[in-house]
């Protein structure tokens, strides 16, 4: 039985939890003060160590990633926090900056030691004034008391960090993309390699990181890359911030070891809201993610386990439905967003959910053609590895799980011939 393990999550629930006072009280900027007393280069190898993997969702190691700069040449090095947390059931990145903002400053100022970087930017998303305000005053905080700015706790290392808001585009949560848009662009990925880490902000060497990956930080300086690394699972290491909504008694943010099972985290959240009523299906990392169903209640929650049975652990998003649900429906409001939030850049994508979002509509409503299943798992096909970057493959994973596993709830909706319906031009377009 795996147990929570409050630790980014412990104060939350003190009445001035995000003043660096309450920080300060927990131990906060100890792991600083040991991280600029020792060489950088120990600092990678302790992220290396860790087994840390990024918290954003793709799980990429996040000590190689600070290993993949090149050597430095004189010129400028940065860090970027992702912040731009808008992933459909997402929701930890944002209760952690606006309970526990230190955690992340301190660890943009380790991991900053740690790259050889003098100006780190903290990404945010746009629509999130109230942390943008909260994240400004830790960051002022965090100057005043020397944290931050010149000559870091009389150490001679200088960092500058800037609090970016976004303009609320999904898509701007893609790294490169991310990057554009704080160079004032409009946001659009960038073809990849080369990476951030060679050719990242101002085409110099960047490292991207997510917030619950650089707040993680200084637990693992403080406490040692063992202490974290003997949590979670072999490949799977350390704790990460379940964030569980919908049909659940006390949604929120669980944080536990990887490879806990949503039957456990269910059961610490109170059961489902409604104990008369099944679970019927969920998304184990946001709705970019394969959905699972009753039967992978058990499955654990870490990135290997959970891709051996056809999804993703992502961001840990448990969005979780009982039998009262229509999947058609909740899959339908799901394409919308993206078909809304795609850039445009690629047509795959740009056509593609346009479509899906057209077909599932009709499905939803009763009026698909008995073609449309098939044409929806066809146009699925066509986007999946296809388009430009992964907003276009995240929006078919809901679809195709969605119909493997409820095909006949698409059926439902299903009834008349193409043929019936349009016009023979328009129905080799529909
Ligand atoms: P990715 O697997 O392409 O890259 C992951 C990271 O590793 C990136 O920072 C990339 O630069 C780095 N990387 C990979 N190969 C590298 C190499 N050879 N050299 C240097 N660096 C390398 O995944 P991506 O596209 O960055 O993220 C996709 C994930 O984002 C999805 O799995 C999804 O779960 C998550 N996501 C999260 C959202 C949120 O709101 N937090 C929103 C949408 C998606
Ligand atoms: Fe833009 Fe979608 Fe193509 Fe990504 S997949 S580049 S969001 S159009």
């Amino acid at each position: 039985m795996t147990t929570l393990t409050p630790i980014l999550t412990k104060f939350w629930d003190h009445p001035r939890s995000w003043t660096l006072a309450t920080y300060e009280e927990n131990d906060g900027y100890s792991a600083l003060r040991t991280a600029l007393a020792g060489d950088p280069a120990d600092l990678v190898q302790a992220a290396k160590d860790s087994g840390l993997r990024g918290r954003g969702g793709a799980g990429f190691p996040t000590g190689m990633k600070w290993g993949f700069l090149p050597p430095p040449d004189g010129g400028p090095r940065y860090l970027v926090v992702n912040a731009d947390e808008s992933e459909p059931g997402t929701c930890k990145d944002i209760p952690l900056m606006m309970a526990a903002p230190h955690f992340l400053i301190e660890g943009v100022a380790i991991t900053s030691f740690a790259i050889g970087c003098h100006h780190a930017f903290i990404y945010l998303r746009g629509e999130v004034v109230h942390v943008y305000r909260r994240l400004m005053r830790a960051v002022e905080e965090a100057y005043a008391a020397g944290y931050l700015g010149k000559d870091i706790m009389g150490t001679g290392y200088d960092l500058d960090v800037t609090v970016h808001a976004g303009a609320g585009a999904y898509i701007c949560g893609e790294e490169t993309a991310l990057l554009d848009s704080l160079e004032g662009r409009r946001g659009q990925p960038r073809l990849k390699p080369p990476f951030p880490a060679v050719a990242g902000l101002y085409a110099r060497p960047t490292v991207v990181n997510n917030v619950e990956s650089i707040a993680s930080v200084p637990l693992i300086v403080g406490r040692g890359a063992d202490w974290f690394s003997d949590m979670g699972t072999e490949k799977s290491q350390g704790f990460g911030i379940f964030s569980l909504s919908g049909h659940v008694k006390h949604p929120g943010q669980y944080e536990a070891p990887l490879g806990i099972t949503l039957r456990e985290l269910i059961d610490m959240a109170g059961g489902m809201r409604d104990p008369d009523k099944k679970l019927k299906f969920w998304t184990p990392g946001g709705s970019s993610t394969p959905i699972f169903t009753d039967a992978h209640l058990d499955v654990p929650l870490d990135f290997e386990s959970v891709a051996a049975e056809g999804s993703m652990l992502g961001t840990r998003a448990l969005q979780i439905f009982d039998e009262t649900v229509s999947v058609v429906r909740a899959v339908s409001r799901w394409t919308e967003f993206y078909k809304h939030e795609s850039c445009g850049k690629c047509t795959p994508c740009r056509e593609g959910t346009w479509w899906l979002a057209q077909i599932l509509e009709r499905i939803e409503h009763g009026r698909g053609t008995t073609e449309d299943i098939d044409k929806l798992v066809d146009i699925c096909d066509n986007i999946l590895g296809r388009s430009f970057c992964a907003l276009g493959d995240g929006a078919t994973s809901p679809i195709t799980s969605a119909v493997q596993y409820f095909r006949e709830e698409f059926e439902a909706g299903c009834h008349t011939p193409a043929a019936e319906l349009f016009p023979p031009a328009a129905a080799t377009l529909f």
